[in-house]
């Protein structure tokens, strides 16, 4: 079932979102060769209390952090953990506030120091694929459509797209429905309406999108060791469009 936000509903959503977006650009800052992701991770949890938030993720299914931090061939879900990032990774860092009872969730892939030129196009790809599935993310269309557009651009780069792992509905619980996967047909699916606030969050791998779980019971890889990068916005379904609640 799917539950509709109120406009008032959705701006509780978007003053975590808000927040969480400024959270991010404090990470853009903070990531560089030396620095642990468990150092990230510490930084967040102050950053939240500090602005009256608290982390989501913290203790969801037993999950230990207030963010994950997926490096290089880590998909997703990753442990922050106290090696230093080297020169050349990539890292997603995610998360979800938690304002009030009201949710939002945005994962980010960031460069560390200077990066490959292999590396720095995924990310760009992977960026624009999000910003090409929104663009579809208004009433009338269906899931399927921001499926489609997130599919067809990744594939045309050489990319593959994690099929194991979607986008969801989000509102007072993490996750909601209905599901929004990144790969699929278009005109097909859940009609979407305003009033949906919805995840998409698209994790493309150069190599293909098989995935491989660690004994951690958590961190998800690239079977084939490739790079993978992510970037997630939360957005609500508006008469207009759509409108993007953690817009950095
Ligand atoms: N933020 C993730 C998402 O995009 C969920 C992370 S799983 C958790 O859906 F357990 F770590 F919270
Ligand atoms: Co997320």
């Amino acid at each position: 079932m799917i539950i509709l936000k109120t406009m008032e509903e959705i701006e509780q959503m978007h003053e975590a979102g808000k927040i969480l977006a400024a959270c991010h650009r404090e990470i853009a800052k903070r990531i560089k060769p030396g620095v642990t992701t468990w150092e990230i991770d510490q930084f967040v949890e102050e950053f939240l209390r500090d602005h009256h938030v608290t982390p989501e993720q913290k203790g969801y299914m037993g999950y230990p952090y207030a963010t994950c931090a997926s490096t290089n061939d880590v998909i997703c879900h990753g442990f922050p953990n106290k090696e230093p990032l080297r020169e050349g990774d990539i890292v997603t860092i995610d998360m979800v506030v938690n304002r009030n009872g009201w949710l939002a969730d945005s994962a980010w892939s960031y460069p560390v120091g200077k990066i490959s030129a292999e590396a720095s196009r995924l990310l760009q790809v992977t960026k624009q694929a999000l910003m090409l599935g929104i663009e579809q993310a208004k009433p009338g269309n269906r899931i399927g459509d921001i499926s489609h557009a997130i599919q067809v651009f990744a594939e045309s780069h050489g990319y593959s797209v994690v099929r194991d792992f979607t986008g969801h509905g989000i509102g007072q619980s993490m996750h909601e429905d209905p599901h929004v996967p990144h790969y699929g047909k278009p005109n097909k699916g859940a009609r979407l309406k305003e009033g949906m606030v919805l995840t998409i969050e698209p994790m493309l791998n150069i190599g293909d999108y098989h995935v491989s779980h660690d004994d951690d019971g958590w961190t998800a890889r690239t079977a084939d060791g490739s790079l993978s990068a992510q970037y997630e916005h939360t957005l609500a379904i508006t008469k207009d469009g759509p409108l993007i609640l953690t817009a950095q």
